[in-house]
């Protein structure tokens, strides 16, 4: 009997390892990947704007164009509770319609109660494809 249970566990514990490093990657000493973002025609991204809201998984964020043709990507993702904010080129700040946070163009807080800035992204941008990759610079 205790062979045959010593056997069992033996047959289980692969397949719950597999199991839970499916579930939880870092558990298995896998990194998880950062989501990208990857256009190869810039133009019909912008159209005509400076600014494109792009997705990166699930997560929302902005890419723009500036003006010596670079490119820079913010996550909008408030830094309060994660609400996705919403970009006003008017006033040239993003603002949290959940609890009324305002951030200025440079993700920096202009009104709380966000405490922490906007998360600035990777953007490479190689032979007129541009790549935003979910990281922080
Ligand atoms: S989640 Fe944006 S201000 Fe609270």
């Amino acid at each position: 009997m205790r062979m045959l249970n010593g056997l069992g566990i033996t047959a289980i514990a692969p397949i719950a390892y597999a199991a839970v490093s499916y579930i939880y990657p870092p558990l298995a000493g896998r990194k998880e990947r950062a989501e990208q973002f990857i256009t190869d025609n810039p133009d019909k991204l912008f159209r005509g704007k400076n600014y494109a809201t792009i997705k990166l998984g699930d997560k929302d964020a902005i890419l723009f164009k500036k003006q010596d043709n670079t490119f820079e990507a913010m996550s909008l993702q408030c830094t309060h509770a994660g609400c996705t904010l919403l970009w006003q080129e008017q006033d040239n700040q993003f603002h949290c319609r959940c609890h009324g946070g305002i951030f200025r163009r440079d993700g920096s807080v202009a009104a709380a109660p966000p405490t922490e800035p906007l998360a600035r992204l990777t953007v490479r941008h190689v032979d007129g494809t541009i790549t935003v990759i979910d990281k922080p610079i």
